[in-house]
């Protein structure tokens, strides 16, 4: 039911900013600013040959991911995400077995156009964790 790692998430202040370094320094492929107002974030991908990392900034205070920026000034990672071959499976399922879905559990259409929701971190040993129909 878990597939691969999709992407790592860190949230920053500034995407485009964040990302340039991966393109300057490490000749990585940077795609456009993205913004996902249903999400409240901007998003910045660096392709990498086996993930992607997924730079986020916040649009506006009411974004989930201000007073993460808040508490962390520099940025900091904020979320991973895993594909799963069937999003609706993988939530019953994982629900079944005591994880908590964010939100109205509902998937919502995430940064690639595909659908996604978010599992509580507390259920997952701190980490916020995505998972995207692959
Ligand atoms: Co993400």
């Amino acid at each position: 039911m878990l597939g691969r790692l999709n992407h790592v998430a860190i949230a920053v202040r500034d995407a485009e900013k964040a990302a340039k370094i991966y393109g300057a320094a490490f000749g990585a492929e940077i795609s456009a600013a993205v913004p996902l107002p249903e999400h409240g974030v901007i998003t910045v991908f660096v392709t990498l040959p086996n993930t992607k990392i997924e730079f986020i900034q916040p649009i506006g205070e009411a974004s989930p991911i201000s007073k993460f920026i808040e508490r962390n000034a520099d940025g900091g990672i904020h979320h991973i995400c895993y594909d799963v071959p069937d999003i609706i499976a993988a939530r019953d399922r994982l629900i079944a077995e005591g994880a908590r879905v964010l939100g109205d559990g509902v998937p919502r259409i995430g940064a690639h156009g595909k659908p996604v929701l978010f599992l509580h971190p507390k259920d997952f040993s701190g980490a916020l964790v995505e998972i995207e129909q692959a």
